[in-house]
C-alpha cells in the first residue's frame, strides 16, 4: 500500500501539454488541483531560453512564473525539425536537474524509439517479435523471405500511422521496398504476429498495474490503435501480463507507461511501450483514472518548498 503525501498545498506542478482539452491533460490538471496544488499548463513551444555567462532563464509570454516544484509530461507534441524536437527534450532535461520530472526525457525518448526500445527489451529478456532494421535493399528482401509476412513501421511512429503489411509472395516486392527505402532511408521490418484481431494495452504506474484494455481492430484493419478505429474493451489482467508490463516499463526507465502486448499463437509478445500514454481509453472501458495514481507517485517524489 502506498501513503500519499498530504503536504502538497500550494505546490506548483508544471503539466507539459499541447492540447488543453485532451482528456489526459485535463485529468492531470484536475488531480493536481484535488491535492491542493497548482497545475501550471506549459506548452514547450511557448518557452524561450536566455543564457549569459552569469544567468540562465526560461520565459514565456503567457507564463509569469516558472518556479516549479515538479513536472508531469502529458505530451511533448510533434515537431517538424530535429532542432525543434531536441530543444523540447533539452528543456525537459534541464528541469530534471532541479525538480522531479515524470516521465524523464530519457525514458520518453527510449520508449518512442522503436529500435532502441526493442534493444532494451531484448536486454531485459522480454519476448519480442523478430525485427530487422536496415538500409540495405538485399537485407530487407532476405528478411521478408525469412519472416514471410512483415509489418514495416516508422522508427518514430505512433497511432498506427505509416505502418504497412508486406508478404514475401507480393508481386514487385523489391520495387516496393526500393520505393520505401527511398522515402524512409531506413526500414524497420517486423515479423507479423498472427493474433485474434486485437492487442492489449496495460497501464503500469510504479510497481502496480492499474488495468488493461483490449484494443479491437476495425474489421479489415490489422492495426488496433484507438486513433485508427480500434475499440477499447476491458481486459482482465493475467499474472503474465502484469509481470511483462512492469518489466517493460522498467526496461525503458519510465515511472509510468502504457505497455502494448499482442497475443501470438505461442504466447504474449511486447509490441511497444508508450512513455506519454493517453488515459482516455482505459477510463472509458474500465472507469479507471490512471492520472490519479501517476500524480500520487509524482507527489511521493517532491520536496515542496511551501
Ligand atoms: N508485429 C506485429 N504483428 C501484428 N500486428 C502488429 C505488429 N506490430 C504492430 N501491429 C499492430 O499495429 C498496431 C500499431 O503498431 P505499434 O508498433 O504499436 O505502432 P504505433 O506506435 O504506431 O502504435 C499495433 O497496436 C498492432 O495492432
Ligand atoms: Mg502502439
Amino acid at each position: 500500500m502506498y501513503n500519499p503525501i498530504q503536504n502538497t498545498k500550494g505546490g506548483k506542478i508544471g503539466v507539459i501539454l499541447t492540447d488543453p482539452n485532451d482528456w489526459t491533460a485535463r485529468a492531470f490538471v484536475k488531480n493536481i488541483e484535488k491535492r491542493g496544488a497548482n497545475p501550471i499548463p506549459i506548452n514547450l513551444s511557448s518557452l524561450s531560453a536566455s543564457l549569459s555567462t552569469a544567468d540562465f532563464s526560461l520565459f514565456s509570454t503567457d507564463l509569469k512564473d516558472l518556479e516549479l516544484d515538479a513536472l508531469i509530461v502529458r505530451d511533448v507534441g510533434i515537431s517538424f525539425s530535429l532542432e525543434s524536437i531536441s530543444f523540447k527534450f533539452d528543456l525537459i532535461r534541464q528541469f530534471e536537474s532541479s525538480i522531479p520530472v515524470m516521465n524523464s526525457s530519457a525514458a520518453i525518448q527510449n520508449a518512442a524509439n522503436k529500435f532502441f526500445s526493442f534493444y532494451l527489451f531484448k536486454r531485459a529478456h522480454l519476448p519480442i517479435p523478430r525485427t530487422t532494421i536496415t538500409s540495405e535493399l538485399d537485407v530487407a528482401v532476405k528478411t521478408i523471405e525469412e519472416f514471410e509476412i512483415v509489418v514495416v513501421k516508422p522508427i518514430f511512429g505512433s497511432q498506427g500511422k505509416g505502418i504497412i503489411k508486406l508478404e514475401s509472395s507480393e508481386p514487385d516486392l523489391k520495387l516496393k521496398l526500393r520505393g520505401l527505402l527511398k522515402e524512409r532511408g531506413v526500414l524497420y521490418l517486423q515479423e507479423f504476429v498472427p493474433n485474434p484481431g486485437r492487442d492489449i494495452r496495460v497501464f503500469v504506474v510504479g510497481e502496480e498495474t492499474l488495468g488493461a484494455i483490449y484494443r479491437v481492430s476495425l474489421r479489415g484493419s490489422f492495426v488496433s490503435n484507438l486513433s485508427q478505429g480500434g475499440r477499447p474493451v476491458k481486459c482482465e489482467l493475467s499474472e503474465e501480463m502484469e509481470e511483462l508490463a512492469i518489466r517493460t516499463r522498467k526496461a525503458v526507465g519510465a515511472y509510468f507507461a502504457g505497455v502494448d502486448l499482442i497475443e501470438g499463437e505461442e504466447g504474449l509478445f511486447v509490441l511497444e511501450v508508450n512513455g506519454t500514454p493517453s488515459g482516455k481509453g482505459i477510463n472509458q472501458a474500465c472507469g479507471i483514472d490512471v492520472t490519479e495514481r501517476i500524480i500520487d507517485l509524482l507527489f511521493e517524489r517532491v520536496n515542496f518548498r511551501t
